[in-house]
């Protein structure tokens, strides 16, 4: 059994349909914590309903980067984890950090990567007037939103969409790409080839929602 990690900063809808996938399709893994930097993020309720062990290291406490960086992989060695996933935790990561989980750290970002890194990814594409949008799910790296490929969730951008309606439908392939990734990774069918990710099977890495 795989032992994940997962670290939100706010609702969690992305850690829940983790846990939920892990639970109803019997991953070989088990959710061994969910931590969030903010107190106050919604899904901590969801996972400790759930019986799942939480936990809180708050970037305010925390004088730098480096020292917050510290204190969160000290608590995450804790739980002796496989695999670090990041679900919405909206914290820029030190190489240190990164460095200590490379290769068995991963993020969502709501973009297709490499467009629009950072933030406000859909407000950005409707704005370049772009006709698709989506998701990507990627390995990280010191690098911010760079690493590995995993997959990717395609949707259009509708006429008349503004940032609410086209982050919703984003959401909802984030929602099938990043419960698929993690269970390609907790099953080991995930291979490297230099500096990218290929399914072992060959597995379409892409969704794409109409
Ligand atoms: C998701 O849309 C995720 O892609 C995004 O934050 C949202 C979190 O929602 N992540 C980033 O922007 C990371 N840079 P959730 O808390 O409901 O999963």
């Amino acid at each position: 059994m795989k032992r994940l990690v997962i670290l939100i900063s706010g609702r969690g809808s992305n850690m829940e349909a983790i846990v939920k996938a892990c639970a109803a399709e019997g991953w070989p893994a088990s959710i061994a914590a969910v931590i969030s930097n903010r107190p106050d993020a919604g899904g901590l309720q969801f996972a400790a309903d759930r019986g799942i062990a939480t936990a809180v290291v708050d970037h305010k406490a925390y004088a730098s980067r480096d020292d917050f960086d510290a204190e969160l992989a000290r608590v995450i060695d804790g739980f002796s984890p496989d695999l670090v996933v990041l679900a919405g935790f909206m914290r820029i990561l030190t190489p240190a950090f990164t460095a200590r989980y490379e290769r068995r750290l991963l993020n969502i970002h709501p973009s297709l990567l490499p467009a629009f890194t950072g933030l406000h990814t859909h407000e950005r594409a409707l704005a370049m007037g772009c006709k698709v949008a989506g998701a990507t799910v990627h390995f990280v790296t010191a690098e911010l939103d760079h690493g590995a490929i995993v997959m990717q969730g395609v949707v259009p951008v509708k006429p008349g969409d503004d940032a609410k309606a086209l982050a919703a439908r984003v959401l909802t392939a984030e929602h099938r790409i990043y419960p698929q990734s993690v269970r390609w990774f907790v099953e080991d069918a995930l291979v490297w080839s230099g500096d990218t990710v290929q399914h072992r099977d060959g597995a379409p890495q892409q969704l794409l929602l109409s």
